[in-house]
């Protein structure tokens, strides 16, 4: 498979969107569903001493009020870092213990959701309180370095060369310190799980990125073995690592739903999300650059300290993309985590990439104003195939040619290099600032079955998750191309533990994962199929050589790992582990890449910025749908522009929690907020790191915005700001 046409595919799922008829798991609207409100401690930290259910079990309609003394039965599915299922260790109601402010205490299980909410908000608790942490610079938060823990089996300082002595010696540097706040992804869809139990299995409805996690995760925590759970996922209103695995709520709903022998609905409010769900830790970087004369990088040091959670130790790999932005011979990374009274963090969309890009692209930056370099050209010139870290080339890098392309398109070589140098006539400061992106190439192994009938169906069942990315219009734009069907014409069922294993997705490995496994799945079957058409099969679509030869269907199964991965990989994938490769394989290295050129206005008075205007230019490998490769793109900026100038999760370091823990108060962008984004491929094919040639996008598309951003900040106003996000009030004189 080289060179195939995709088309571009209109999106499968649109219609059934817009019109509603993409039911997803709390839209399950059936007259014998309970509903489920949870009720959550209010302390920072401590011990439940007291807990009175009295009212709420009287309050009439309430059909059960599930607490810690219920549940003794019940153990935690473990932290997905950790071998386990869960988005942390701490499965909330097993324990009187309270580990942070939001914390879950009782499960409220009543006829109406007026019912519950309203018997949730009559429990009562009274608790011993512990003092507790909640920022990087708390008294009580505890720095580990992540060298000397059990998360050194996998995750090895990012090291080459004598980073220090290059840095000592270096001609010109750059030391800087950034800021990247905790911050909530807020997906439309909020978390939901409804469970229902007959004949002693149990099925989930929930939004899922892994269906497999929830299933053994729940098989875990229940004591039953995986075959009497499935995990029913068709659709999830945006996932962003959100919803990457077992959630605190799914355990506690199917408990209470064995108990009452009814279906339990529970949606999570998006306050309760905010504590109970994970987040972007923050993350605090020092950057120290070193550069030749000639603008040549000779070092580079990047040190980060990253939140964690008391229970738990989620990992910190910033250094492993800033590592890979540029050829720097001679880079030393080091991770601390710190641990705080949070909820365990997790994965949020461009997890580590976006704040170390930040840090590390803003880096660059002052590098090029400080030998008076263009900052394009000083990216250019620093440019490499081979990664500096693991000596080994990349599959493929185009960074240098989104960088070209996007200049170009924006208009870049206009731009005067002084700080204040752009003015509007009506005095606003405009800037233009550049930046680079990178994430990491990652695949995981997937089963397909695909199924052609002699009416023209074509029904592919994957292991994937669609979230809106669009993972069923890239299925059918590929299968379409390959058999030779219109792509309306494939239904694809994905995030079903019943018809494929669901591996996680997440990581932007899904197209590159699923892609060249349906390929080869087409593959066999026009393989099969030539066999059935004795005469030949060229012109013949499959559903006229099946007629022809009395055959109602016909069925293949492929499977497919990544490079390097043992056989062994697929049992992991069956039993719902993470089973990911890369970007390092044994003899490349992969990564995709972008460029974001961005325009800022900021008014001379207020101070306000805006963002009338981004280039962006991706090294994505080949683009299987360039409907849904945009939109990822667009995305991805938008978010960026987010990130930089609104969202950061407000803590108070008094009571614990997260304060601003609704859309009104966490910021988002809205429409007008947004203005033109201009988004071009590269679209050349990476076959090394799959048949398909495809490398992620998801995530690359926010990577770098934020810099681009601070570094248009800088050109307007002469004014670095090095802590995200960045508001009026740093920009007033
Ligand atoms: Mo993503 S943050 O790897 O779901």
């Amino acid at each position: 498979m080289t060179d195939l046409p995709f088309p571009d595919t209109l999106r499968v799922d649109a219609r059934d969107k817009v019109r509603g008829k993409a039911l997803f798991a709390a839209d399950d609207g059936r007259r014998e569903i309970l509903h489920a409100a949870l009720a959550v401690a209010t302390i920072g930290r401590g011990r439940i001493l007291t807990l009175d259910t009295r009212a709420a079990s009287a309050l009439p309609g309430v059909q059960l009020v599930l607490t810690h003394d219920a549940l003794s039965d019940v153990k935690s599915a473990g932290f997905l870092m950790a071998g386990g299922y869960g988005f942390q260790s701490l499965q909330p109601m097993l324990s009187p213990a309270i580990a942070y402010r939001g914390q879950p205490i009782a499960l409220v299980v009543a006829d109406t959701l007026e019912a519950a909410i309203e018997g949730a908000a009559l429990v009562s608790a009274t608790y011993a309180t512990d003092p507790f942490s909640v920022t990087l610079d708390a008294a009580g938060a505890e720095t580990v370095n992540q060298a000397d823990t059990p998360l050194k089996k996998f995750i090895h300082e990012v090291v080459a060369g004598d980073a220090d002595k290059a840095f000592a010696e270096a001609s010109v540097t750059v030391d800087a310190q950034f800021f990247s706040p905790p911050q909530h992804q807020n997906p439309i869809e909020l978390i939901a799980t409804v469970a229902e139990w007959n004949d002693g299995k149990l099925t989930i409805r929930e939004g899922t990125q892994s269906a497999e996690a929830i299933r053994h995760g729940l098989a875990t925590a229940l004591g039953l073995t995986p075959d009497r759970v499935e995990v029913i996922s068709p659709f999830a209103g945006g996932g962003f690592g959100q919803k990457n695995s077992l959630q605190m709520q799914t355990v506690l709903v199917a408990v209470a739903a064995r108990r009452l022998h009814r279906p339990v609905k529970l949606v999570v409010p998006r306050a309760q999300i905010f504590h109970d769900a994970s987040f972007r830790p923050a993350s605090r970087h020092r950057v120290r650059l070193g550069a030749d004369r000639s603008g040549r990088m000779v070092a580079a040091i990047h040190e980060v300290d990253a939140q964690t959670s008391r229970h738990d130790l989620f990992p910190a790999e910033y250094a492993a993309v800033s590592s890979r932005l540029h050829g720097i011979e001679n880079f030393r990374g080091h991770e601390r985590l710190v641990r705080t009274d949070v909820q365990t963090p997790g994965y949020m969309r461009a997890p580590f990439e976006h704040a170390a890009c930040f840090a590390m692209e803003c880096a660059v930056d002052e590098l090029a104003y400080s030998l008076d370099h263009d900052p394009v050209a000083l990216r250019l010139a620093n440019d490499t195939t081979i990664d500096s870290i693991s000596k080994q080339p990349f599959s493929s890098r185009h960074l240098a040619e989104c960088l070209q392309r996007g200049a170009v398109r924006f208009g870049w070589s206009k731009r005067p290099m002084a700080p204040r140098s752009m003015r509007a006539d009506d005095g606003t400061f405009i800037g233009w600032g550049v930046a680079a992106g990178a994430y990491p190439g990652l695949i995981v192994p997937t089963i397909a079955r695909l199924k052609v009938t002699d009416d023209g169906g074509v029904f592919i069942s994957v292991g994937g998750h669609e979230m809106g990315q669009g993972i069923r219009t890239a299925l059918a734009a590929a299968l379409g191309g390959k058999l030779g069907v219109s792509p309306d014409r494939v239904v694809a069922v994905v995030g079903d533990t019943r018809v494929a294993p669901q591996h996680l997705t997440a990581g932007s490995w899904g197209t590159a994962s699923v892609v060249p496994t349906v390929a080869e799945a087409a593959d066999a079957m026009l393989k099969a199929l030539a066999e059935l058409a004795p005469r030949g099969s060229a012109n013949q679509s499959p559903a006229q050589i099946l007629k022809a030869a009395g055959q109602p269907s016909l069925e293949v199964e492929v499977r497919k790992k990544a490079p390097g991965q043992p056989d062994g990989i697929y049992d992991r994938l069956a039993a719902g582990l993470p089973s990911i490769a890369g970007p390092v394989f044994s003899d490349f290295v992969t990564f995709s890449y972008i460029a974001h050129f961005v325009e800022v206005r900021i008014e001379p008075g207020t101070r306000r910025v805006r963002v009338p205007r981004v280039v962006s230019v991706a090294d994505c490998g080949r683009v299987i749908s360039p409907r849904t490769a945009t939109s990822q793109v667009r995305g991805g900026v938008v978010w960026g522009i987010g990130a930089t100038l609104r969202e950061a999760s407000e803590v108070d370091p008094r009571y614990g929690g997260f304060l601003n823990a609704d859309l009104a108060e966490y910021v988002v962008p809205v429409n007008a907020d947004i203005g033109s984004i201009e988004v071009e491929f590269i679209d050349k094919p990476d076959p090394k790191f799959n048949s398909a040639g495809v490398k992620g996008l998801g995530e690359v598309s926010m990577v770098g915005v934020a810099a681009a951003i601070a570094n248009a900040v800088f050109h307007a106003t002469g004014s670095r700001l090095r802590e995200l996000p960045i508001r009026i009030e740093h920009l007033l004189d």
